[in-house]
């Protein structure tokens, strides 16, 4: 059972009680989160560009030093959504809860997503990466400034649609690595007969690929499962008036 108005983040006391921490589907979550910050950040909190993992723009002298904020400010995002979506700490610390909007919104998405478009649409992946990255940063930008907005007018529910959307699109980092892996584990093995030996083209068709699929899909899967959730609570209410 959840609470209706927070449903999404919320499951009652009852039922968080009698589950595990360990067993818990966000401490799965967090754990994908602390791996891949760690792995992420790894080359870049040295601020030593040689050891980027992603060719910089060399003619371009302010593209290392946006990349980097854009990375740090990301990295307060995708904590304070982890955080955000956690029932244990909304329980556990409400005031830092409350704060932790805010963190997300000013600190995190904002300025990593501002960022993002500046290095996106100059991204050595090649012009349909660039389309993927201008699209989702406008949308990751959208998406919270829209949820932001509509919790200050007290409107929760829909609130939490947009913050959604905009914890998805964070989680786009993370899925874009899986695609990129799984699809250089595939094509790999054709370099020759699927792209001529040409590994430039090779790679921009798995960066193209990764980044597209990295938010389309998820959103994807979201809309299906809040439009899910809705008919199910309308059905819950209409059986509730036929049965009074
Ligand atoms: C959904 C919004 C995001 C957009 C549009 C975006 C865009 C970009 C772009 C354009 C680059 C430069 C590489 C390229 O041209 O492909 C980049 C690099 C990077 N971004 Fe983001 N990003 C987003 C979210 C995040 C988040 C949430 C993180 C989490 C920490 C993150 C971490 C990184 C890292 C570590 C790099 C360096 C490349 C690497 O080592 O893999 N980004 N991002």
């Amino acid at each position: 059972m959840t609470i209706t108005t927070d449903r999404a983040t919320v499951p009652t006391t009852a039922t968080t009680k009698r589950r595990p921490w360990w067993r818990h589907p966000w401490t799965a979550v967090a754990v994908i989160v602390v791996a891949f910050i760690l792995f992420a950040l790894f080359p870049y909190v040295t601020f030593d560009p040689s050891r980027s993992r992603i060719p910089l723009r060399g003619d371009i002298p302010l593209y290392y030093p946006v990349l980097i904020f854009h990375i740090f400010t990301a990295t307060v995002a995708v904590i304070c959504a982890c955080l955000r979506i956690s029932p244990w700490f909304k329980r556990r610390y409400p005031s830092a809860f409350r704060v932790s909007e805010a963190i997300y919104v000013f600190a995190g998405v904002i300025p990593s997503g501002i960022s993002a478009l500046a290095i996106g649409a100059v991204s050595s992946f090649g012009p349909i990466t660039r389309t993927s990255h201008i699209l989702v940063a406008t949308l990751w930008l959208v998406c919270t400034i829209k949820g932001y907005r509509l919790g200050r007018r007290g409107e929760v529910d829909e609130q939490q649609r947009w913050m959604w959307r905009s914890y998805v699109l964070t989680a786009a980092a993370i899925t874009n690595r899986m695609w990129a892996i799984m699809f250089l584990l595939v094509f790999t093995p054709q370099l020759d007969s699927l792209f001529g030996g040409n590994e430039k083209v090779m790679l921009q068709t798995i960066s193209s690929m990764a980044a597209f699929l990295s938010w389309t899909v998820p959103l994807i899967i979201l809309q299906w499962w809040l439009d899910n959730r809705d008919a199910a609570a309308r059905r819950q209410h209409l059986a509730g008036l036929n049965g009074s």
